[in-house]
């Protein structure tokens, strides 16, 4: 029986959508409230028991090692100056998992992405989460990540995330064409990138959730340049599910697209909301605003 102990994070895109931001500061470290996106990533990683993270990072991404990394000067600061709350924050953050940092030299696509991380992944099972992606459980709602490893640990089969989205909508995604097992399980029948809307069978996309079977790499190296020129997932995704069968999960959880910049500002509004701090005087100042609006 196999466990899910890693994942793969794939940041190393050039982040264009979010020009002229991204020349110097990686989309994956834009701020939602106090946090970069990636936290949210990482948190939801480690709370699905995720130990190993293999982060994969591109030229001009170092601050994203740093985050993760000891800031001597800083914590030392926060020690003299009696800041217990902030130190234990800034100290469990470098403590929550393994980072291991493996460069992708050229942005060839994230099929690509994720075979940079084979040698440390090896044969095991692992998760790859998007690294301009985050998802927010609520009330006690098990993350998306972590219901795709139970899901993997007890059927041993590659698992992934699927939301249905309008018809305009699915030219945007991959989009998976699915069979119902029970609740919200279903089986994977195929997958495609992008498809233009009058081809398709199912509105069914895939958010960048997913468990793999390491199987995948061998699908990944055999695979040639797709859609852009570019080594996708889902052409191996598509081999994959010929060879060893996958399943999928619709969720509950929200679901943002922080690399896209209306994803990133609904993602922002709403974690405001959701901060103890920040909370009522932010919610007062949307209800003045959209009184505004009115006159
Ligand atoms: P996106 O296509 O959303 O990222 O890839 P991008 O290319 O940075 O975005 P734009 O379109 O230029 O704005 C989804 C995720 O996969 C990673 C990205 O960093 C992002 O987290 N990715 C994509 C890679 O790591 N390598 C790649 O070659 C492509």
């Amino acid at each position: 029986m196999s466990h899910v102990k890693k994942a793969i994070i794939p940041a190393a895109g050039l982040g264009t959508r979010f020009l002229p931001a991204t020349k110097t500061v990686p989309k994956e470290m834009l701020t939602l409230v106090d946090a970069p996106t990636i936290l949210y990533v990482v948190e939801e990683a480690v709370e699905a028991g995720i130990e190993d993270i293999i982060l994969i990072a591109g030229r001009g991404k170092h601050a994203i090692e740093d985050f993760f990394d000891t800031s001597y000067e800083l914590e030392d600061k926060l020690a003299r100056a009696g800041n217990l709350n902030l130190l234990d924050r800034l100290t469990k953050i470098r403590n929550m998992a393994n980072i291991i940092s493996i460069r992708q030299k050229q942005a060839l696509g994230l099929g690509h992405a994720v075979y940079c991380g084979k040698s440390v992944v090896g044969d095991e099972p692992f998760a790859v989460l998007l690294g301009d992606e985050i998802t927010i459980s609520q009330n006690g709602q098990k993350s998306v990540t972590s219901q795709l490893v139970e899901n993997f640990s007890e059927t041993q089969l590659s698992s992934i995330s699927i939301m249905e989205v309008p018809d305009q909508d699915v030219s945007k995604y991959g989009i998976a064409e699915v069979q119902k097992i029970s609740g919200c399980r279903y089986k994977v029948l195929s997958v495609i990138e992008k498809p233009d809307p009058k081809d398709i069978k199912s509105r069914m996309a895939m958010p960048g959730r997913y468990v793999f079977d390491s199987q995948i790499f061998e699908e990944i190296k055999n695979a040639q340049p797709g859609l852009n020129g570019e080594i996708q997932l889902t052409d191996s995704m598509k081999s994959l599910i010929s060879h060893k069968g996958m399943e999928a999960l619709t969720f509950t959880t929200k679901r943002f697209d922080a690399g896209d910049k209306l994803g990133y500002l609904k993602a922002s509004v709403e974690l405001a909301l959701m901060n103890p701090e920040l909370e009522i005087q932010f919610r007062n100042y949307l209800i003045e605003l959209v009184k505004g609006w009115g006159k």
